[in-house]
């Protein structure tokens, strides 16, 4: 057996995992008749599990997550380190960890200045939520309370976040939502008929996607829209690139409406799109929030940040004879200073490991890799993505783009298995979309790392598909 664990202490775990545990996002039924995986030990780009199989896991922890690969002993050894010495404090105090990490990332974010702690990414954009709300009441009499938010975009698991979830299958059934969050249409241009915009391309259809943006506001009423919140390449909504002339479309559209532009970089924060830290990094925009979790540190702690602009903290403190003007919020565990502290420690081997670069160069590798698939078969309609963020979306029909069943793509995913990948599907996200196979490896995979997920990827789809 693997590691330290003997063959009953195992079992153990398993039949206390099958009596107690609530896993995320799957169905518990078959756990009737059938074992949960458990993931007992990780070391690079590989884990194990409880039948001592090796796995090369191609998402990074399954939800794009651990960048920097598994077995980190020195991320762990600054965690051990740090909370000897001071494991918490709430965060009306600082931390040494705290401040040391807020000097790092905002010199990697030029234009922006302060960063709000907190422990997941669903709260950090739920923070930017209620200053978008604060600032109307303060600075609007009321108004400009809404939230603009994106088709197939998705910002979290809690209610607000959900309110401004575009994933009607994620939705479902937990409705009702708060109000004043109002939806926006996609940009993938993959799917452009659905926006009636199949008769541009390139640049014209960018533009024309974001005017679709415009078209909400006016509609809406300007002075009635304070934010537009979106995720530079949407991630579990299908791996969407925004197309060319998009994003300045919209940094315009921001600054004419006077709307505050939330870019959700949970998934694309801290390399995962490689050259730059951040995903809007690529395109020129000037955000005046940016919230990031999941690759902050890799996964070694529980951190999330919320980063907003020197001008948006001003509206904050600049009036200290009134009582109510300061962020009115607090989070528990984002005082805890094994985040900082491992976010230093996974900020350094970026930058030492050269892991910015390795990314752009793999991903382009992967992507290559992906386009030859496309090649040879037929079902894969459309391959997209940045950096080592990719997806593969599969049709029955290249020309009516008709998705494939969800269950043949859920199949791929468990052939890729047989061959010890692990690899990811669009899961409960747009309805009738459960079709785009999802890359995330870590940031320091190896060109023979990427051909062997995409070989597996190769046999998978050759043997659902022929
Ligand atoms: C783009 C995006 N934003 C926010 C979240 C929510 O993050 P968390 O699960 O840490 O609350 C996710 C999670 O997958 C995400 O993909």
């Amino acid at each position: 057996m693997h590691g330290t664990f003997t063959d009953n202490d195992l079992s153990h775990v398993i039949e206390a995992d099958k009596a107690h545990v609530w896993h995320h996002l799957v169905q518990h039924k078959p756990f009737e008749s059938s074992d949960p995986r458990i993931i007992v030990e990780g070391k690079g780009m590989r884990v194990w599990d409880q039948n001592g199989k090796e796995w090369l896991d191609a998402v990074s922890g399954a939800v794009w997550t651990v960048n920097v690969g598994y077995g980190r002993e020195s991320i762990c050894k600054a965690v051990y380190d740090q909370m000897i010495k001071m494991c918490y404090f709430a965060q009306a105090a600082g931390s040494v960890p705290g401040a040391l990490y807020a000097e790092k990332l905002i010199e990697k974010m030029p234009g922006m200045s302060r960063v709000y702690y907190c422990n997941s990414g669903s709260e950090a954009n739920e923070k930017a939520f209620k200053m978008v709300r604060q600032i109307a009441h303060k600075k609007y009499g009321g108004k400009k309370t809404k939230i603009l938010y994106r088709d197939r975009d998705y910002h979290g698991s809690t209610l607000a976040a959900m309110s401004a979830g575009g994933q009607d299958e994620r939705n479902a059934q937990y409705g009702p939502f708060a109000p004043d969050f109002v939806r926006v249409p996609h940009c993938m241009e993959y799917r452009k008929h659905e926006l009636g915009l199949d008769h541009l391309s390139g640049e014209d259809f960018g533009i024309a996607a974001a005017n679709l943006i415009e078209e909400v506001i006016l509609r809406e009423g300007p002075e009635t829209v304070g934010a537009l919140c979106l995720e530079p390449v949407t991630a579990g909504g299908g791996v969407i690139e925004a197309p060319e002339g998009y994003w300045p479309r919209v940094q315009e559209i921001c600054k004419q409406y006077d709307v505050l532009l939330h870019i959700d970089e949970v998934v694309c924060g801290i390399g995962r799109t490689g050259t730059h830290w951040f995903g809007y990094q690529h395109y020129g925009i000037k955000p005046d929030f940016v919230t990031m979790a999941k690759g902050v540190a890799s996964g070694y702690a529980a951190i999330a940040c919320m980063v907003t602009t020197e001008e948006v903290f001003d509206l904050f403190k600049n009036d200290a004879s009134d009582k109510m003007n300061y962020f009115r919020d607090i989070s528990t565990f984002g005082g805890c200073t094994a985040g900082p502290a491992a976010a230093l420690e996974n900020m350094r081997i970026i930058e030492d490991e050269n892991l910015l670069e390795n990314c752009t160069k793999m991903g382009e590798r992967m992507m290559s890799n992906l386009r030859a698939l496309q090649e040879k078969h037929t079902v894969i309609g459309d391959v997209r993505g940045k950096g080592l963020f990719l997806g593969a979306e599969l049709v029955t029909d290249r020309d009516t783009k008709e998705p494939v069943d969800e269950a043949l793509a859920q199949k791929v995913v468990a052939e890729c298995g047989t061959h010890g990948v692990i690899i990811g599907v669009t899961n409960r996200s747009v309805p009738g979309r459960n079709n785009t196979l999802c890359f995330s490896p870590a940031l320091i995979a190896t060109a023979d790392d990427i051909d062997k997920i995409t070989d597996a990827v190769d046999k998978a789809l050759t043997t659902v598909f022929g």
